[in-house]
């Protein structure tokens, strides 16, 4: 009896103006899938961030800790994970369904493995059809030699006329895909690309922009700068590219090419953390994130690329001067070492 009148009552989740009833222990994303909607998903474990979207009202129970993988401007916004939230109340949800129906799945071949450091790949795929992106975005990437590994990476360059796409894998220790892609030979091999994902592009504006790299997060940059600066872009523009060490520094000739082509001022700053060999290096040393201060403009618009605790200092330092989160656009390259610590 008692346990009778305890039992969880189904709720009702509002995505956009749609009606679903989504069951007790039900997260928001499958109650949408079960119902029919296409909503932006992909690892459905809280590693992605695809099914990002927004909560207006309502209360609803995460399964994992989101600050992760979620910015503190988007908590501030009231942003979840579907696939980590159980609804408690009727919720209302605010999502951009257009994604998911752009997003499809793509082969290709693997054509070259370039080296850029000595733990960066630039991975050259030649896609059998076009595969429309905004410059920013990622994909899910699998390769034949790995099945049923599928690992998210940005692309590298704009939409290239010929179908080609490239992606930077930085390796990661004990990391199953990177190391592959880092040391041995995946030329000619099958790939599918599953995307376009993720909302880190560039909003138009006039006003200044800071883009904060860290390691391979310099591929969503460099394709976003390359992307603005053909399109004549002249907002005032710094790049800042924090490195370990000077040869971890790479694209820089692409940098220049697009630092040439900018209509207006662009500086491009690397910066070294652990550049151990004394006067070889005569650019700034430190963290990247500790010469936000010294670059910032009164208005700025902050677009930060990276590992999530180089996102979240940058995230905390950009509203201590003033810089409002709707500004702070970010992309947390989340490693599965990093959904498994929260889960834990
Ligand atoms: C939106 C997005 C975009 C990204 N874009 C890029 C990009 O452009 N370039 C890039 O280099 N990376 C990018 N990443 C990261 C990338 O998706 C991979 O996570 C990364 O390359 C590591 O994959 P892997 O298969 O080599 O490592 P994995 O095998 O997934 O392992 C990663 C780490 O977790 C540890 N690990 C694995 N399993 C466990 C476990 N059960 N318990 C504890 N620890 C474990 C491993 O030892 C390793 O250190 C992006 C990530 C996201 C979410
Ligand atoms: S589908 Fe929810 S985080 Fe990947």
């Amino acid at each position: 009896m008692f346990s009778f009148l305890s039992k969880k009552k189904p709720t009702t989740a509002h995505i956009n103006a749609q009606a679903i009833t989504v069951q007790p222990k039900e997260t928001l994303l499958q109650a949408a899938l079960r119902e029919g909607i296409d909503f932006p998903h992909s690892c459905r474990v809280g590693g992605c961030a695809a099914c990002k979207c927004k909560l207006v009202d309502g209360r609803v129970k995460e399964l994992t800790e989101t600050g992760y993988i979620l910015s503190d401007a988007e908590l501030d916004q009231g942003y979840i994970l579907a696939c980590q939230s159980v609804p408690q109340t009727d919720i209302r949800i605010e999502v951009d369904l257009s994604a998911q129906a752009a997003r499809r799945t793509a082969t290709g071949r693997v054509v070259a493995q370039d080296k850029l450091t000595h733990d960066i790949t630039q991975l050259r795929v030649q896609l059998n059809d076009a595969l429309p992106y905004k410059a920013g975005q990622f994909a899910n990437i699998s390769i034949d030699s790995l099945s049923g590994v599928s690992r998210s990476y940005s692309f590298a360059t704009p939409v290239q006329p010929d179908s080609q796409v490239s992606f930077f894998v930085r390796r990661v220790p004990g990391g199953v895909f990177s190391t592959a892609i880092n040391d041995d030979s995946v030329v000619g091999q099958t790939v599918t690309v599953d995307g376009p994902m993720g909302d880190f592009w560039l909003r138009p504006s006039t006003a200044p922009m800071l883009l904060v790299a860290g390691g391979s997060g310099l591929a969503p940059v460099l394709a976003l700068l390359q992307e603005a600066a053909a399109a004549d872009e002249s907002r005032p523009t710094t790049l800042l590219f924090g490195a370990r060490e000077e040869r971890d520094l790479y694209a820089l000739e692409q940098i220049q090419e697009i630092a040439r082509q900018w209509r207006g001022p662009f500086r491009f700053i690397p910066v070294l953390s652990a550049e151990t060999v004394p006067d070889s290096w005569r650019g700034k040393r430190g963290l990247v994130v500790d010469q936000i201060p010294e670059v910032l403009e009164v208005g700025t618009h902050a677009y930060l690329c990276g590992p999530p605790p180089m996102i979240d200092s940058a995230t905390a330092l950009l509203k201590q001067h003033g810089i409002p989160g709707a500004h702070i656009h970010a992309d947390r390259f989340t490693t599965l070492h990093d959904v498994v610590a929260v889960a834990a």
